[in-house]
């Protein structure tokens, strides 16, 4: 039996997993700037709470969820994204109440989808979220998109597009939704049948079928920017001014709509313009989510926030052929000559840890020869030989691999020794 990893999930191996560390670091640290906050939730919810905020008719919701029934015959959803975890938590656990609002969270971690797998799409992928709840004010839209658009461009892009656009509040949704029924309605049978099914539920979403998408209809469409009420188009505009006054450049697309039905207002996604990259272009999606809250049981609290795979993020890194360094260097290499000396050497490996000097040693008795290569492989700053008249003079020999110079050093002195040359 040949065991393979799951369709659309993949190995991190170790010669990858430190750029996954490098990115997380980032996230740490520019969401710290902005007083982002990380919160951990489950990876599973109630099947419901998934049903009741992103929405019924949603491709995530209808087909994409890995759904089960537990032992206590509860419906579980791993979960497939991360907004309506967080807003659950901040219901539950009264953030509300907090003195110091809006409440700023961020969160990286696993998602799942059954989604068909391609460059880019997985069914197990990492995301990096944030969600400020508690605020109205345009500002801190235009702060979540500077703060996503920090973060790629921190991790070294520049290829990237931002695209927005404003959904309105219920009311001029309403007026929105009919308009489209009316439109699509006599050409129905053109459209495909998850299209016809959208129809009277979610007509916004035919703009977004990748199946009708060159449909001329779609082209021609009651456009929503018509249908802005004055609030919902003085908030859009201020929003735009925050932008423009922090110096991001955007794109309004009055065609943006996004996949999840909890939006309201502003609507963004961020996308890699590079020529390398693949078919899937976003990089970042978010917008406002102004009734979530009070939909399950909360009180009224607007919210914003985005979420960006961390995978397609080192998948545009690569595509405009950057790369962060890797400073994953060895400090010490200990290389040994006989049993006495390896006793010894492996004594001194342990002073060194405590010290906190990254070394490492041979584990497979191999000759001098072979030792000096796995140090040079692993890019060892420094190597120490060890062999039997080191030992009974208590010395070692410290070889610089930067400039190949080489010395003995009492062993009570190493650390110290070793301290200044790492140092430069
Ligand atoms: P979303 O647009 O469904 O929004 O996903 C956001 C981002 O997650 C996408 O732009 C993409 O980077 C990544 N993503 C989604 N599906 C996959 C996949 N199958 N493989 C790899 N990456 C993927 C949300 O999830 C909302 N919760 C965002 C949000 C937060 N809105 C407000 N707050």
């Amino acid at each position: 039996m040949n065991f393979k990893v799951p369709r659309g999930t993949q190995d991190i191996l170790p010669s990858e997993t430190w750029k996954w560390q490098k990115v997380e670091k980032l996230i740490n640290e520019v969401c710290e700037m902005y007083r982002y906050k990380e919160i951990r939730t489950p990876m599973f919810e109630q099947t419901e709470l998934f049903q009741r905020l992103v929405g019924e008719t949603t491709d995530v919701v209808q087909k994409e969820m890995y759904t089960f029934t537990d032992r206590g015959n509860r419906s579980m959803t791993l979960r497939p994204e991360g907004t309506a975890p967080v807003v659950r938590s901040y219901v539950e656990q009264k953030m509300f109440g907090y003195p110091d609002q809006p409440v700023k969270l961020f969160y990286t971690g696993p998602m799942f989808r059954y989604e068909r797998q391609q460059a880019g799409r997985y069914r197990q992928f990492v995301q990096f979220g944030v969600e400020a709840i508690g605020s109205n004010d345009p500002a801190i839209d235009a702060e979540v998109i500077a703060l996503a658009l920090d973060v790629y461009k921190r991790a070294g892009l520049t290829d990237l597009k931002l695209v927005i656009n404003s959904l309105g509040d219920t009311e001029c949704r309403a007026s929105h939704k009919k308009a489209l029924i009316a439109h699509f309605k006599p050409h129905i049978e053109e459209f495909c049948s998850d299209c016809k099914s959208r129809l009277e539920n979610n007509p916004l979403r035919i703009l977004d079928c990748k199946v009708d998408a060159e449909n001329l209809l779609i082209a021609s469409a009651p456009s929503l920017a018509d249908y802005l009420n004055d609030d919902s188009a003085a908030y859009f505009k201020e929003v735009l001014n925050y932008l423009d006054d922090a110096n991001i450049d955007y794109e309004v697309d009055a065609t943006l709509v996004r996949g999840l039905d909890y939006y309201n207002h502003t609507a963004f996604e961020i996308m890699s313009t590079s020529a390398g990259f693949g078919a899937i272009t976003t990089l970042c999606g978010g917008g406002r989510y102004n009734g979530l809250a009070e939909d399950i049981g909360g009180p009224s609290a607007p919210g914003i926030g985005f979420a960006m795979s961390i995978e397609r993020l080192l998948l545009a890194l690569e595509a405009e052929g950057k790369s962060f360094d890797d400073e994953s260097a060895l400090d010490v290499y200990v290389v040994t000559l006989g049993d006495e000396a390896k006793r010894a050497g492996i004594k001194l490996l342990g002073q060194l840890r405590e010290a906190g000097i990254r070394s490492d040693t041979d584990y497979l008795g191999r000759k001098m020869k072979a030792q000096m290569k796995s140090a040079d492989r692993l890019n060892a700053k420094t190597v120490i030989v060890i062999g039997e008249n080191e030992v009974a003079e208590n010395v070692v020999m410290l070889r610089n691999m930067a400039n190949r110079s080489q010395e003995k050093v009492a062993t009570q002195d190493l650390v110290q020794k070793l301290n200044g040359i790492l140092k430069v």
